[in-house]
């Protein structure tokens, strides 16, 4: 009985303790250890629970209940000082709820995501899929398939960033328009195509307000029957519409690409200036011959479009060079 009286007193003293121990921590780490040393595999509730073993039937029936119910003591007292000292019931407690909530700030598609996703739409509403390509290209595609030879001049309108990865096939290099992409959807598709594809190109080239050296296009691409360069004309006037306006006009003249036959540039007429933002042209024959087309049988035209160019007159930006600087004072400014 003596024995008996002890190990009570032992739970009792156990329970004592660590209740006054849980009450002094006030750290989150402090109920840590406290719970390691109390409630723990080694800690004081099982070394106690042991002497279950060494004890008589007797004094098990008088102990036993006594052991569980410090066991479910303790946990209580673990679990209500838990949830008193986390984080959360502290700002529970001081939630004033008249307060206004506090605005969750959230980021805005960047200027040139917006303007080519308008774009593409644009094009998307008359018909045209979107396709992506790839930014390195080899020197065939980039050049040669769209007859511009090794040594013709007109290459040096594309001054060229060349990759450090030549093999005996083919030199790489970064992609200097999107107009490789022509070939390469030709090549994987029979006509009617109609095709956008936006995407970057990168040019050897020193930046300035209206220049980068890493800038995006998009691509256009329509091959078909008897495709004529009126279509060209009324599918690229009704792309300035929808972006810049239902009375916006535009300006066609005569310009040089290798890879078109008439080629032409496109200016729209912007607080009262004439300002060029793409290229054009009917598809050359040597580029449908070079990708297996009948010249005889299909036509086409492509285009390529400056959309920083166009954002730029759209939204007054002085600098193309915004575009790429990071600076959240002209990110922000643009709401999607
Ligand atoms: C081309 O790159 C031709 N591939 C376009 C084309 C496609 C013509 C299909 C005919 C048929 P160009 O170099 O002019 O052409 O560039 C086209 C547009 O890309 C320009 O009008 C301009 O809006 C934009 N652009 C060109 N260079 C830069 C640059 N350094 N920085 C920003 N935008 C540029």
């Amino acid at each position: 009985m003596k024995n008996t009286e002890s190990i009570l007193k032992n739970i009792q003293n156990l329970k004592k303790s660590a209740s006054d121990e849980i009450s002094n921590d006030s750290q989150k780490s402090d109920l840590e250890d406290w719970r390691i040393k109390y409630l723990g595999r080694n800690g004081e509730l099982s070394s106690l629970m042991k002497i279950m073993k060494d004890i008589s039937p007797d004094e098990k029936r008088v102990i036993g209940p006594k052991l569980n119910q410090l066991k479910n003591d303790l946990n209580h007292l673990f679990e209500s000082f838990q949830l008193n000292n986390s984080q959360t019931q502290k700002y529970a407690d001081n939630f004033d709820i008249t307060l206004p909530g506090r605005n969750i700030s959230h980021g805005t598609l960047h200027p040139t995501t917006l303007i080519i996703r308008e774009i593409c739409d644009a094009f998307r509403s008359m018909g045209f899929q979107i396709h992506e390509g790839n930014e390195i290209e080899t020197e065939k595609y980039n050049f040669d398939l769209l007859n511009i030879p090794d040594d013709h001049p007109a290459r040096d309108q594309w001054d060229t960033i060349w990759l450090d990865l030549t093999n005996n096939e083919n030199n790489y290099l970064l992609r200097t328009h999107t107009s490789p992409m022509q070939a390469r959807i030709m090549e994987k598709n029979n006509p009617p195509i109609r095709v956008v594809v936006p995407g970057k190109c990168y040019r050897y080239e020193a930046t300035d307000a209206t220049h980068e050296w890493e800038f995006h296009q998009i691509e256009g691409l329509a091959i078909d029957k008897n495709i004529s360069f009126s279509e060209l004309k009324g599918t690229l006037y009704q792309m300035a519409r929808k972006i810049f306006g239902s009375d916006q006009q535009v300006r066609f003249r005569c310009d040089f690409f290798p890879f078109v036959e008439p080629g032409v540039d496109m200016s729209i007429l912007w607080e009262g200036r004439w300002i060029e933002i793409l290229g054009a042209g009917m598809v050359h024959p040597k580029v449908l011959t070079g990708v297996g087309y009948d010249p005889n049988e299909y036509s086409g035209f492509a285009f390529g479009i400056g959309p920083e160019r166009v954002s730029m007159l759209k939204n007054k930006i002085k600098d193309i060079r915004n575009f790429h600087a990071n600076d959240l004072r002209f990110l922000s400014q643009f709401v999607n």
